[in-house]
């Protein structure tokens, strides 16, 4: 079971907050999929398509390296790959197909309840747990604040309680994981929705018919939506 070439790669989150919303979307289009548990690919029966599933903080990189043609992916996880990527001299070229109507959510600053916050001066020289060091950091530059970030890949939010770190920086959507763990928001730092990005790679007149039947399909289920 391997990537065939002919044949259109889309990366999408395996488990998460868009995986749902990207299969509903998939499926809107008209794309039948075998989608057994646990595969990392699996194919559409009914055109030459097929889906890697990945982690969402993998889909840039897979696109801007060429491994895939397409991905689905949030804003936030985007910008967060451009600025390290650029910053690591690594290439960071894409295009953005289409910004897509889910996966709505904000990436924000937030201490806990007794934190007397007077502003993002309150933060200088403190210990900022995150996922986005480089959103955050451009964010706290913007401001003039020096801070110390502490990098975590998740379980964030826990980060004060456990005495890690005096604030944190992470997305929020309903905002019931800060409230459930006794957090403010304080700055929304950056707005995010998701997007179907596209390889900056030259794409096979085979495949680009895939995306132009696909395209008009998405534009049609995201108009009804309205
Ligand atoms: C984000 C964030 C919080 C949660 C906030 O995680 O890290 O845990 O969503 O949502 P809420 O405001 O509705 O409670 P996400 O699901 O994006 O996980 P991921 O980092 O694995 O993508
Ligand atoms: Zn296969
Ligand atoms: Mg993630």
């Amino acid at each position: 079971m391997t990537l065939d070439q002919n044949r259109l790669r889309i990366a999408l989150q395996k488990s998460g907050r868009l995986s749902t919303d990207c299969q509903q979307l998939l499926k809107g289009c008209g794309v039948k999929l075998n989608l057994r548990e646990q595969r990392l690919i699996a194919h559409a029966e009914n055109m030459p398509l097929d889906l890697l599933r990945v982690r969402d903080d993998d889909i840039p990189g897979l696109v801007m390296d060429g491994v895939v043609d397409l991905g689905i992916v949030g804003e936030n996880v985007l910008e967060e790959t451009v600025m390290e990527r650029q910053a690591t001299g690594q290439s960071a070229e894409y295009s953005v197909l289409k910004r897509l109507d889910f996966g709505g959510c904000r990436l924000s600053l937030a201490v806990s309840e007794e934190f007397d916050y007077q502003g993002p001066k309150s933060l200088e020289g403190k210990r900022i747990a995150t996922s986005y060091p480089w959103l955050l950091k451009r964010y706290m530059d913007s401001q003039g604040v020096k801070f110390k970030s502490v990098m975590l890949n998740g379980s964030v939010e826990v980060a004060p309680r456990a005495g890690l770190a005096d604030a944190i920086c992470d997305l929020v959507s309903t905002g019931a994981t800060l409230e459930a763990n006794g957090l403010v928001e304080t700055d929304v730092i950056y707005r995010s929705k998701a997007v179907l990005i596209q390889s900056a790679n030259p794409l096979a007149a085979n495949k680009q018919k895939v995306i132009d039947k696909l395209l008009p399909r998405i534009q049609g289920l995201q108009q009804a939506r309205e």
